[in-house]
């Protein structure tokens, strides 16, 4: 591959200097949304919360996605407002009383998330003695164990497994459909971690004496590919698949699934200019108060590139340490992350797999704030490597 690369429709000397600007790859979040439907033995919803830009919406919906987790009245009202027929699922545990009671009544919401016996009183309140329970599925957050993935998200929700029991059977007796979820963990690496998971999940259904259960949300959690080891969605969605008819769940339980990451990662890069280059810091007009906050928690695994309008020479790759635009000495990523040498102040670098948890973490911090979208045709340039890397190795 040449040293600097051309992002396809877009003029770096018309893009005006100091803006990043995010890059949205329509087909392949479309084509993503269709692979991860395809492999899934059930309904896949995608996790709002990721990236809520309506341009990667409206990809993912153009790639069958209906179903949407919306953990807030804001992107509820956003949802229906884009998709007036798409389903929202309001699975934050906790949720303001105002919330539950208008999610109902004013969108039509009808699955809810708890994982506490207060959250159910509070739900059963909101909605008032005149909600069609039957027509209403609350479904009981479990607790995962702690140091399954990168990102554990136990610490915070779910349920412990006699709690969870307990609050399945209240559920099922208070006349309201019944669910089960949980949350492995963002960045899951461990096909296994589903496993247990749902053997927990058997387990509460078994303690709450069996009630049937109308859907096993297995949530979030799945990789994107950043260092090109990880399991494959279909992996994951096999390993559910055989988990969940070996452990005979009882009721109609349909499987859902939400992703967040898996859905988007790969769909969305950011092209950032260098304002200085230092020795080997490159100094960038965006940061981790910005779109680039996972380069900081994550690390250098996600592809970057030159590109460049000018001419530039085949140089060697070196080590770079960034930093962003603000005050802020931790507005930096330390990497090391690899890039020709032959990049300088004012060049355009190109960073991927930056459709998760980016855009959608973006703070005004320092007065440093971009909003400009760019929706790209094609192929972005990690999946074409990819793909010529898998051909050489074949050959
Ligand atoms: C309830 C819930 N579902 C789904 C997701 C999406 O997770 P991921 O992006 O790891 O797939 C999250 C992320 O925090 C979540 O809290």
């Amino acid at each position: 591959m040449p040293d600097a690369a051309r992002v396809p429709n877009i003029s770096l000397s018309k893009t005006g200097h100091e803006t990043p600007v995010h890059l949205i790859y329509h087909d392949v979040l479309k084509a993503t949304a269709e692979r991860l439907r395809r492999a899934f033995p059930g309904e896949v919803m995608y996790a709002v919360k990721c990236n809520d830009n309506p341009l990667v919406l409206d990809a993912l919906h153009a790639g069958g996605i209906a179903h949407f987790d919306t953990a807030s009245l804001t992107e509820i009202a956003a949802i229906t407002k884009q998709f007036p027929n798409a389903t929202c699922h309001f699975m934050h545990p906790v949720k303001p009383a105002p919330a539950i009671r208008s999610a109902y009544w004013d969108y039509g919401v009808k699955v809810f998330a708890l994982d506490h016996e207060d959250e159910f009183e509070k739900i059963v309140e909101a909605l008032g003695p005149n909600a069609k329970r039957h027509k209403i599925l609350l479904s009981v957050r479990v607790q995962m164990p702690a140091g399954q993935t990168v990102m554990c998200l136990s610490g915070k929700f779910g349920a412990p497994l006699g709690e969870a029991a307990a609050l399945l059977k209240k559920v099922h007796d208070a006349g309201f459909k019944t669910g089960l979820t949980f949350h492995v963990g963002s960045y899951c690496t461990d096909v296994k971690a589903y496993s247990v998971a749902l053997k927990r999940c058997r387990r509460v259904q078994a303690m709450a004496g069996e009630v049937p259960i109308d859907v096993l949300d297995v949530g979030g959690g799945f990789p994107c590919q950043y260092l090109g080891t990880e399991p494959a969605f279909e992996a994951f969605a096999e390993k559910i698949a055989a988990k969940y008819r070996k452990l005979g769940f009882k009721g109609p339980c349909k499987l859902f699934c939400e992703p967040g990451r898996a859905l988007v990662g790969d769909g969305m890069s950011m092209l950032v200019q260098v304002d200085l280059r230092r020795r080997n810091d490159l100094f960038l007009n965006d940061g981790i108060f910005g779109g680039l906050s996972e380069l900081r928690f994550l690390g250098p695994y996600f592809p970057i590139k030159l590109v460049s309008d000018r001419p530039v020479e085949p140089c060697p790759t070196a080590e770079f340490q960034l930093f962003g635009p603000t005050c802020d000495s931790i507005d930096s990523a330390p990497g090391p992350f690899l890039l020709t040498d032959a990049v300088r102040t004012g060049d355009w670098i190109e960073i991927g797999r930056l459709g998760a948890y980016s855009n959608a973490y973006r703070t005004r911090f320092n007065g440093f704030y971009s909003d400009r979208y760019q929706v790209v045709k094609g192929h972005p340039f990690w999946m074409l490597e990819a793909a010529q890397t898998s051909i050489e190795d074949a050959a």
